[in-house]
Parts: C-alpha cells; sequence; structure tokens
C-alpha cells in the first residue's frame, strides 16, 4: 500500500531529473501533479526545450511521440502506455503515400494528432493553435491537409486563396457536438458566448462567439472584459485551469465531451511508471529525423 502516491511521485520525479507535462483534457489530479499544463503546441515546445533526462508525458500516444521525436536523448514515458488519440489512428502512411502520388505538387501538413509515420511523410506539423499560420506560411498553393477534416474546413475557410485536399478523419468527441446543442444551451441563458475547439463541424463552429485551441479559449476568457458566462465546447478537462485563472467567470460545458483516452492516465500509472521506468516509447532512427523535419517545421513556420 502507497501511502501518500503524490509524495512518492514528487520524490521520483526528483531522483530520476523527469519533468511532468499533462494536457488540459488530463484528470484534475494529474494537472495537479504537473510542472507544466498545456497545448499540443506548449506540450511540445516545452518537450524540445528542457533540461530535464526524462519527460513523462501525461496525455495520448501522439503527444509522446512528438516529445520523443524532438527529444530523442530524453527518456519519454507514456504512463497510460494504451491511450491512443482514435483520430490519429484514421490516417496511415499507404493511403497517404497514395493519395500524395495523386497531388503530386501538393505539399502535406499534418495534424500534430497523427502518427509518427505519417508525420514523417509530411513536409510541416501544425496543431490546433497554428494551423491556420502554418498553412499560409508554407511554400506551396496545394496542401494536402489531414487528417482532421474539421480543422481543415476551418482553415480552408480563413486560407481561400490555396487549394487544400482535405482527408476523412475527425475527433469523435468534437464531431459528435450538434447545433442543437448549443442553441438549447443559449436559449437556458440568454448572456452566453460560446467557444468552439476548430475539431468541431462547420454547423458548430457557425455558431461560436471564438474559434481556438484550448489554451487560446482560456487566454480569450481571461482577457474578456464582458460580464456573460460561457459554454465551453471542448473536452470538459480544460475547465480545471478554466476555472482556476478566472475564479470569478460562469461556465457552461457539454458533458459528453469526454475523450477517454485522455482520462487513461492515473497517479499510479505515473508512479509505477517513474518507478519501474516503463511505459518508455522508442522510435526508429530513420523515421524519426523525418518525422522531426516535420514538426521542427511547424516550430519554425509557426513562430
Ligand atoms: P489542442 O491542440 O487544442 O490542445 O487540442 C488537442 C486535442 O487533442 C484536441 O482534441
Ligand atoms: Fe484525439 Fe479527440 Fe481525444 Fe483529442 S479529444 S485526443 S483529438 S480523440
Amino acid at each position: 500500500m502507497i501511502e501518500n502516491l503524490e509524495d512518492e511521485i514528487l520524490e521520483l520525479k526528483a531522483k530520476r531529473n523527469a519533468i511532468i507535462l499533462a494536457h488540459y483534457y488530463q484528470n484534475q489530479e494529474i494537472q495537479e501533479i504537473a510542472d507544466f499544463v498545456g497545448d499540443s503546441y506548449e506540450l511540445s515546445k516545452i518537450a524540445k526545450n528542457n533540461s530535464a533526462d526524462v519527460i513523462v508525458l501525461c496525455g495520448v500516444r501522439f503527444m509522446a511521440e512528438s516529445a520523443k521525436i524532438l527529444s530523442p536523448h530524453k527518456k519519454v514515458i507514456l504512463p497510460a502506455i494504451n491511450a491512443g488519440c482514435p483520430m490519429a489512428d484514421m490516417a496511415n502512411a499507404p493511403s497517404l503515400n497514395k493519395l500524395k502520388n495523386e497531388h503530386k505538387n501538393a505539399k502535406v501538413v499534418c495534424y500534430i494528432n497523427s502518427s509518427v509515420e505519417v508525420k514523417a511523410l509530411s513536409d510541416a506539423c501544425c496543431t490546433s493553435s497554428n494551423a491556420v499560420k502554418i498553412v499560409k506560411n508554407i511554400d506551396s498553393n496545394d496542401i494536402i491537409f489531414l487528417p482532421d477534416k474539421n480543422l481543415g474546413s476551418y482553415v480552408k475557410e480563413q486560407v481561400p486563396n490555396k487549394n487544400i485536399i482535405l482527408w476523412n478523419g475527425f475527433c469523435r468527441v468534437h464531431d459528435m457536438v450538434t447545433p442543437e446543442n448549443i442553441i438549447e444551451a443559449k436559449k437556458l441563458k440568454e448572456n452566453l458566448k460560446v467557444l468552439v475547439h476548430p475539431e468541431c463541424s462547420y454547423n458548430v463552429r457557425e455558431l461560436a462567439d471564438f474559434i481556438g485551441s484550448t489554451a487560446s479559449m482560456i487566454r480569450y476568457v481571461s482577457s474578456d472584459k464582458d460580464t456573460c458566462e460561457y459554454l465551453i465546447v471542448t473536452e470538459t478537462g480544460i475547465m480545471y485551469k478554466m476555472r482556476e485563472a478566472n475564479p470569478d467567470k460562469k461556465f457552461h460545458t457539454l458533458n459528453k465531451m469526454i475523450c477517454v483516452n485522455m482520462k487513461a492516465t492515473k497517479l499510479e500509472d505515473i508512479y509505477l511508471s517513474l518507478k519501474n521506468m516503463t511505459n518508455e516509447i522508442n522510435i526508429e532512427e530513420s523515421i524519426r529525423k523525418k518525422a522531426f523535419d516535420a514538426l521542427n517545421n511547424m516550430l519554425i513556420l509557426g513562430r
């Protein structure tokens, strides 16, 4: 029986010179123990620029893989080793190669929510916070964008002068939100501002007052001077940091928006993987190098 899991983790963290990174969708106790909580873009930047020997990535597989791609000499641990992103699994290397052959002039921009093999075949990665910028800045008029059709169509609306070829992937958590969900919530609260993640469908985004990544939603609310209430249309885990940053504001969520993969990490998983140094992510070096170029291009083009 472990007396105090948090203390044990902190002790192991010091012993291993480890850093704990968590995504906003993680369970509250994980966010509380993390050294840094952020969106996919922020987590990738920290993964690249820190002096730890071990990165414990509390999130899903593509996040831990991205950390390993960017920091190959560090040990990267994914405590919930089976936590994947179903949307990332909707794209694979053979299908992408086929599409590339059909559009030989196109450059490939892949959402960071993708496998290392897909990243290795891409010219640049992006996250929801910089997708528009990356597509604008990449030196091609024809762009294959994958795997998220919703984020891709949002980018298409923002960059109408480019020819963007979409993939048919989506995030179930965001794609299942309907316009009716928003309309119903607005009926109940007159003075409601709606913040929507770009992984939601066009019909939902159309009803938004603000569209952006998890981190930009928090920034938006923090700097908003209106006296209103907010409907936050993304995974409900974001509410921990949202409320912490805005203790005087009132929020509503759609309770069905839960990503089971993001919720898979438990304190015990962190403790056991740090104690036994298990659940490590390893990537074959030739693939890692190619995926590195795509991720690094994101960090350059997104500056
Ligand atoms: P962010 O890039 O906004 O953190 O989103 C990641 C994600 O998985 C959204 O579902
Ligand atoms: Fe993947 Fe959606 Fe979960 Fe994000 S919320 S990790 S896109 S399944």
